[in-house]
């Protein structure tokens, strides 16, 4: 498992439902990886890439967008972390609000799935976040409790484990709550429940190259998860670099 402790950041590409072989093979030559070694880069584009990713990088890492709660068996369709960990990948996003909202994912599946991943070494980036109504209605840390409570399992730590903050209503949107509340909401993370006091917490929803540095240079953030700005290479760079 790769050792969180040695890296400072994250920053992590969610590339969801795009890209193709030509579009990593450009991809890769134009972008241009930090000189500082404890940022940590990691891209994770669709599962059918995986494996082109894994053997085609440099210096970044290479993560799935989901996994099966389940370890095998009759489930037709499904990824197995086993499966991941024979590609090499090294982290897994988990939990993406797409995938609560869409495919309807509960927290006590993405509770099995970051446990699955955790014990085949790979790191579940566990993703939390309320909607515009819980934000509205004032029970956004409620909300956050209660996913976090039952979607990471007992085995995670912050050895094993990253915890990403993403607002629903700021993803795609371009909207992102402030500098104040996000580092408010990653300490309400980190000092609710000693388990999580020594996560990495990043953050995401529209983090672009013209925020990412007075987002993630906030006391308790440590990185950035992108979607949109992460599939544009000149962006991407901007992103890593500043
Ligand atoms: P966005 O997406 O950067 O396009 O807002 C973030 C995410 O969905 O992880």
């Amino acid at each position: 498992m790769i050792k969180l402790d040695n890296f400072s950041s994250f920053f992590v590409a969610n590339w969801k439902l795009n890209g193709n072989f030509k579009f990593i093979d450009q991809f890769i030559t134009e972008i241009s990886l930090p000189q500082d070694t404890t940022k940590c880069v990691v891209i994770c584009p669709t599962t059918i890439h995986l494996d082109y990713m894994s053997k085609n990088k440099t210096k970044f890492y290479v993560g799935a967008q989901n996994v099966s709660q389940h370890k095998d068996g009759a489930f037709t369709g499904e990824i197995s972390a086993d499966s991941l960990s024979d590609l090499n990948v090294n982290f897994c996003i988990v939990g993406h609000s797409e995938r609560r909202q869409f495919f309807f994912e509960k927290n006590e599946d993405i509770n099995h799935k970051s446990e699955n991943l955790i014990k085949k070494n790979i790191i579940p980036i566990v993703c939390v976040g309320e909607t515009l109504e819980d934000k509205e209605k004032g029970i956004t840390n409620g909300i956050l409790e209660e996913q976090l409570k039952k979607s990471i399992p007992i085995s995670s730590n912050f050895q094993n484990t990253i915890i990403a903050y993403e607002p629903v209503w700021a993803i795609g949107t371009g909207l992102t709550p402030t500098n104040k509340e996000i580092n408010d909401t990653h300490s309400f993370i980190r000092e609710h429940n000693s388990k999580f006091n020594k996560f990495k917490i990043i953050y995401g929803g529209s983090v672009k190259a013209n925020n990412v540095n007075e987002i993630t240079s906030l006391l308790n953030v440590d990185g950035a998860l992108i979607g949109g700005a992460s599939l544009k290479s000149d962006e991407f760079t901007k992103i890593i670099q500043d």
